[in-house]
């Protein structure tokens, strides 16, 4: 089955070299495409004989990066921006050529001085004819590579473009996309942890029909606990009423109300070293809910509400050792807003959606938040996917909890 979700928020950088097999790394991209990557193709100038540029635009959806000096005029850096943003790199097909220049520091074009300049993994997909595979030199420098921390892929045996029998092939686009989900997951750094999270909106009815709620999708919540799950902790989802698949390897509790909620999260809390709420909780719930359809009469109606259980607050209480992240979505004072709720609630850190802004909040795919720590200082992430907000939200929960 295609998890079309696996990779959403994850950025592929895909470099292309000069060889036959080129025509690879199409396939390559479709799929990572299909698996919810964002891909960014580098081509060097030799790579371009062997398929057009166009091709792989289509198949990305993005504007293909051909050379240093002939892109649109931006601000940043390229080379830079793409390394920045990069989560792995792969090169389909890594000609001798492109390792060579790599192990001996070469950096002349697009594709060798984002390599060069990246900090994430950076996979070499090789393919080339079996003798220059074996020439002595390109194992050299192979090694050099390995040693330097690259990872390279194997290329398997056969009959080559050539005509020749022997090592060389690229391996098929379906094992390099297989490659990329093993680094890309292999991080087991959570690995130990027990972690709690709240997502998605609550209900408090006021009859057998009726209720009052808001438009928590679940998204932020269910992409936390999937990061969480994939980078090797023990995850349980206490997720109020929504409509989107629960991630894979994550213990689900659902929940209608408030108080539901607070009754969930109390009875198992002390299991958790980490709790992360981002649930959208009523603060108030009707006094009564009737037990029949509340029927349409002439005169105005007035409901009373009364005040639902704050789980934040109770296990900001008792808080321990534990680290506890809250969230807030706000349409004015972002900051002042956000720190006032750290405090009151205990707060390690809060999530601090301005609501106001397209592409942030309510049942986007996207958000942008500030996350806030408890010493006042801050962090705006850019507009990104919810997944990609989770794995930064996650990475400063990890670098607190080594403090
Ligand atoms: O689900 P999505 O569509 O992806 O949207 C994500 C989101 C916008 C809902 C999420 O990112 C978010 O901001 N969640 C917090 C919503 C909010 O405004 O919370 P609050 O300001 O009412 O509460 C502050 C904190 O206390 C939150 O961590 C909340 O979970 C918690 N709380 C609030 C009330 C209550 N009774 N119990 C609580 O635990």
């Amino acid at each position: 089955m295609c998890d079309t979700k696996l990779f959403n928020g994850r950025n592929i950088v895909l470099g292309v070299s000069g060889g036959i097999a080129a025509y690879k790394a199409v396939e390559v991209v479709s799929r990572l495409k299909k698996l919810g990557a964002e891909v960014d193709v580098i081509m060097t100038g030799n790579a371009m004989k062997f398929v057009a540029p166009l091709t792989f635009g289509t198949i990305s959806r993005r504007p293909v990066t051909t050379g240093m000096f002939n892109e649109n005029f931006q601000w940043d850096v390229k080379h830079i921006s793409l390394a920045r943003k990069a989560d792995i790199i792969v090169v389909v097909p890594a000609t001798a050529n492109i390792i060579g220049k790599i192990a001996n520091g070469i950096a002349d074009d697009m594709l060798s001085t984002t390599i060069m300049a990246a900090k994430c993994n950076t996979i070499f997909v090789p393919a080339m004819n079996t003798k220059m595979y074996t020439n002595a030199i390109v194992q050299k420098n192979i090694k050099t590579l390995k040693e330097n921390g690259y990872l390279l892929m194997e290329p398997s045996e056969g009959i080559l473009a050539c005509g020749e029998m022997g090592t060389g092939r690229a391996p098929e686009p379906v094992e390099v996309v297989e490659k990329v989900k093993k680094e890309i997951f292999k991080g087991n750094d959570l690995k130990g942890h027990n972690i709690l999270i709240t997502a998605g909106p609550t209900r408090e009815f006021l009859d057998p029909v009726r209720f009052l709620s808001n438009p928590s999708s679940g998204k932020m919540g269910y992409a936390l606990a999937s990061e969480a799950s994939q980078r090797g902790a023990r995850v349980k989802l206490v997720s109020g009423p929504v409509s989107i698949e629960p991630p894979s390897g994550v213990e689900i509790a659902g929940v209608i109300s408030a108080e539901d909620m607070y009754n969930e999260v109390m009875k198992s809390h002390s299991e958790f070293d980490i709790i992360i709420l981002v649930a959208a909780v009523a603060d108030y719930r009707p006094v009564c809910t009737e037990k029949h359809k509340i029927k349409k009469g002439n005169a105005d109606i007035n409901i009373k509400m009364k005040k639902n259980p704050d789980i934040a607050l109770e296990l900001g209480k008792i808080k321990g050792s534990r680290i506890i992240v809250g969230a807030c979505a706000e349409t004015e004072n972002l900051y002042e807003n956000a720190r006032n709720k750290l405090d009151k609630k205990n707060f390690d850190m809060i999530i601090a959606n301005d609501v106001t802004l397209e592409g942030a909040g309510f049942e986007t795919d996207t958000n942008i938040v500030r996350l806030v720590k408890k010493d006042g200082i801050y962090k705006d992430l850019p507009k990104m996917h919810k997944k990609g907000v989770a794995r930064h939200i996650i990475d400063e929960i990890l670098e607190m909890k080594a403090l």
